[in-house]
């Protein structure tokens, strides 16, 4: 009497919880590439667990803890985890170790109690990020009239992977101000105080801000940085080439010009001996 209404009750929060409870109790975790990862298992304390059975895309792994004090019969039935897997003792949590980008997915652990035939079931989301590179930017920007400046700045940081947030952060003015994307627009006219830009990404993992970048310095030169430079380079190799091309020949004038009249002049001096050793014995 009344055995079978609390049955059938039973039975449907049972199909409830399962229709709907899968999202609410899945286990979010967020694992590092190439790092480890434990899958936290609770089991109820006060019953006695006949196995536990991890599974991923296909069954993983199946532990029977040990009757009184016995150490656990561990089978790791999926190859992709064999030799990377162990059981975190005393409720055998899956523990990964050099987490993988195939590791990542959905995970179940089956937990059969010994009494009373009942099992339950933990789900587990697992997600795998890595550790974010110095992002990149690259800088466009248009130039109109009277000198005001049209900027793009692009950050870009190279394998990102999924759930990369790009932000801009200026520098200069007087609250450091924010702008979430990975483009940003701006503009500067001359006057203008002197920001600069830097672009910070971010995964669950980890986060990381590029090199300021100054914004003026692409507008009030437009040949910044390397542009310039070069041509200051060549001007300046021109003008030393110019300068002892000058040197040699106002040297060569000189030597030329200082040479010339004692030249004459020794000339002058020989043609007066001869005259002198001609006169000289006349007289005697
Ligand atoms: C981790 O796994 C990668 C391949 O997924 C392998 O190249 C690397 O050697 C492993 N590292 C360790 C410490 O086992
Ligand atoms: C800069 O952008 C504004 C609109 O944001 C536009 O009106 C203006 O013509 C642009 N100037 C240049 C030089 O591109
Ligand atoms: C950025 O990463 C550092 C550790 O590298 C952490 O302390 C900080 O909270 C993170 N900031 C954000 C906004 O994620």
């Amino acid at each position: 009497m009344g055995a079978l209404p609390w049955l059938l009750l039973f039975l449907l929060l049972q199909g409830a919880k399962g229709n709907s409870g899968d999202d609410a109790d899945t286990e979010e975790v967020v694992a590092i590439l190439q790092e480890s990862i434990s899958l936290p298992l609770e089991i109820p304390p006060d019953e006695e667990v006949e196995n536990i059975i991890w599974s991923s895309q296909r069954r993983l792994a199946m532990v029977m803890p040990g009757k009184e004090g016995q150490p656990a019969t561990i089978t790791v039935i999926d190859p992709h985890y064999r030799g990377r897997v162990s059981f975190l003792e005393p409720s055998y949590s899956l523990y990964i170790s050099n987490v993988s980008w195939k590791d990542a997915g959905c995970y179940e652990a089956e937990v059969n109690m010994r009494t009373a035939q009942l099992s339950t079931t933990q789900l587990y989301n697992l997600r795998v990020y890595q550790r974010l590179l110095k992002p990149r930017i690259t800088v466009n920007f248009e130039i109109s009239g009277e000198g005001s400046c049209n900027m793009s700045l692009t950050c870009f940081v190279e394998r990102g992977g999924m759930d990369v947030t790009y932000s801009w952060l200026s520098w200069g003015d007087s609250a450091g101000t924010a702008h979430e994307g990975p483009i940003l627009r701006t503009s500067w006219r001359p006057g203008d105080s002197a920001l600069s830009y830097t672009c910070r990404v971010s995964n669950p993992i980890s986060n990381i801000s590029s090199h300021p970048i100054p914004a003026g310095s692409f507008c009030a030169d437009p040949g910044y940085p390397e542009k310039s430079s070069t041509v200051f380079c060549l001007l300046a190799k021109g003008l030393l080439l110019l300068l002892l091309l000058v040197i040699l020949v106002v040297s060569l004038w000189v030597i030329r010009v200082y040479k010339m009249p004692r030249m004459r002049y020794l000339k002058r001096n020989r043609m007066r001996l001869r005259k002198r050793a001609k006169a000289g014995p006349s007289p005697a």
